[in-house]
């Protein structure tokens, strides 16, 4: 069973950790509650730092939560099979994580006053931690050649689908009052003024200690050495971090170190073509 996929509606979910039941009972039955905050992402764009931060938000910048607590149990990816389950008993207000596609989220979210913030990062840089996760996370497929896997990667054949896809879908919601994006870059850039408009955002005040205590605790390396946000308690059978590690470099731009200027040009042209229309821009863009 392990590294098999299966297709939902058109999107590639690997078998271990998902079901086709799960993701309809997620699409058509789960109810979202108005309090509900939504950490949504493409995969490797930040999901388990905003997580990070939305969790010491919650707790007023006190990190014993953060420490006590696995990062998949006080923000559980509500699309596997078990984070659903967690999700549904999880005491209000929820905050739930995910990288669905908007095409499948949960259908009671477009009907409620949840909050969704949604992280964009640089897909290259998405495309270069996805390749090294994809070769410690048992239930993904082996990546192969990084130039084969980038041909699937701009094609949108991997779990989840396009990268281009899920941020224009998503992105669509800017405007909405319940819909807040913020980019990876810019919380390497400013953190604290991240959290700020972060916490504007959630409607919620903190002090000059407790916003110390989110941005020293959400850092790349007090987030590494926190067994319950760097994964160490996952099991084997899930990842093996032997050698790489979830929390891998933490940087804007290892692109640079890792895609040939033939595969990066390969992939701008992907890029415009895909991202044409689409009237924003991204600090990458720059
Ligand atoms: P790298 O593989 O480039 O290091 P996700 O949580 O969506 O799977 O994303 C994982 C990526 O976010 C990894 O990128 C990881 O190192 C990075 N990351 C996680 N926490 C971070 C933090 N506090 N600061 C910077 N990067 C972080």
């Amino acid at each position: 069973m392990a590294q098999e996929y299966f297709q939902y509606k058109g999107i590639s979910f690997p078998r271990l950790i998902y079901s086709e039941q799960g993701l309809r009972e997620v699409e058509n039955k789960f109810q979202v509650r108005d309090d509900d905050v939504f950490n949504v992402t493409y995969q490797k764009s930040g999901t388990v730092w905003m997580l990070e931060i939305l969790s010491l938000i919650h707790s007023n910048g006190d990190p014993s939560r953060c420490r006590t607590v696995p990062n998949w149990d006080r923000g559980p990816w509500y699309e596997t099979v078990l984070g659903l389950q967690t999700a549904r008993s999880n005491q209000p207000p929820r905050l739930i994580s995910s990288h669905l596609p908007i095409q499948l989220f949960a259908k009671s979210f477009f009907q409620s006053k949840a909050k969704v913030l949604y992280t964009v990062r640089n897909p290259k840089d998405v495309f270069v931690s996805l390749y090294h996760f994809a070769q410690i996370f048992r239930p993904y497929k082996e990546p192969g050649q990084l130039d084969q896997f980038l041909e699937q990667f701009l094609e949108g054949d991997v779990p989840f689908g396009s990268w281009f896809d899920h941020v224009k879908g998503w992105m669509g919601l800017r405007g909405h009052e319940n819909f807040f994006w913020i980019s990876y870059e810019e919380l390497q850039q400013d953190l604290r003024g991240s959290v700020e408009r972060i916490c504007r955002f959630l409607g919620k005040q903190l002090d000059a200690q407790a916003m110390d205590g989110v941005v020293e605790n959400a850092s790349f390396q007090a987030m590494k050495q926190n067994k319950m946000s760097n994964f160490s308690l996952a099991p084997r059978f899930l990842l093996d971090q032997t050698h790489s590690s979830f929390l891998r470099k933490g940087i804007a731009g290892d692109w640079k170190n890792q895609l040939t200027t033939a595969q990066s040009e390969n992939f701008d042209r992907v890029y415009r073509e895909q991202m044409q229309g689409l009237e924003l821009s991204f600090p990458w863009d720059e």
